[in-house]
């Protein structure tokens, strides 16, 4: 399925829209952690879900947050909604939880980013 994505740079988040409007993402640099991209507002219109279109927007927003500069990408999810297990799916590590929901990351290192680190 190919389909083209449109992206509105704000200071500081980048939207991603897919062309159509069938689904939404946003993708922000942590202000103070600027290695850190968090991802938020996956959305998919009700009738276009289960077709593809969030693993499409999730994995744009992880090529977004590599050229911000991040290194890892955060994001959340309802306990008990099936989105946990599909961020888990896509290479996601629990970070914490609370009551209702669960705080996930993943490194999404490339060779340009490496280059960035300093040795402790
Ligand atoms: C979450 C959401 C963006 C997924 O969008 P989508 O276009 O349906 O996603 P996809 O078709 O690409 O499916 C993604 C994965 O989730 C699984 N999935 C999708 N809907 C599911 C459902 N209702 N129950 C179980 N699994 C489901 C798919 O099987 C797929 O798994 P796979 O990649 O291992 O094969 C969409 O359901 C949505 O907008 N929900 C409301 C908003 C929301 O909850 N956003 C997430 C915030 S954490």
């Amino acid at each position: 399925m190919k389909k083209a994505f449109i992206y509105h740079h704000a200071e500081d988040y980048t939207l991603i829209m897919l062309s159509d409007g069938e689904g939404v993402c946003s993708v922000s640099i942590d202000e103070n952690i600027k290695s850190c991209a968090c991802i938020y507002n996956l959305s998919v219109e009700e009738k276009y879900r289960r077709i593809g279109y969030g693993n499409m927007l999730l994995e744009e927003a992880e090529k977004v947050a590599r050229k911000l500069g991040a290194n890892v990408v955060s994001l959340a999810a309802e306990k008990d909604k099936f989105t946990a297990n599909w961020y888990k799916r896509k290479g996601y590590k629990p970070l914490f939880s609370d009551k209702e929901y669960i705080t996930f990351y993943k490194s999404i290192e490339n060779e340009d980013n490496q280059k960035q680190h300093y040795p402790l």
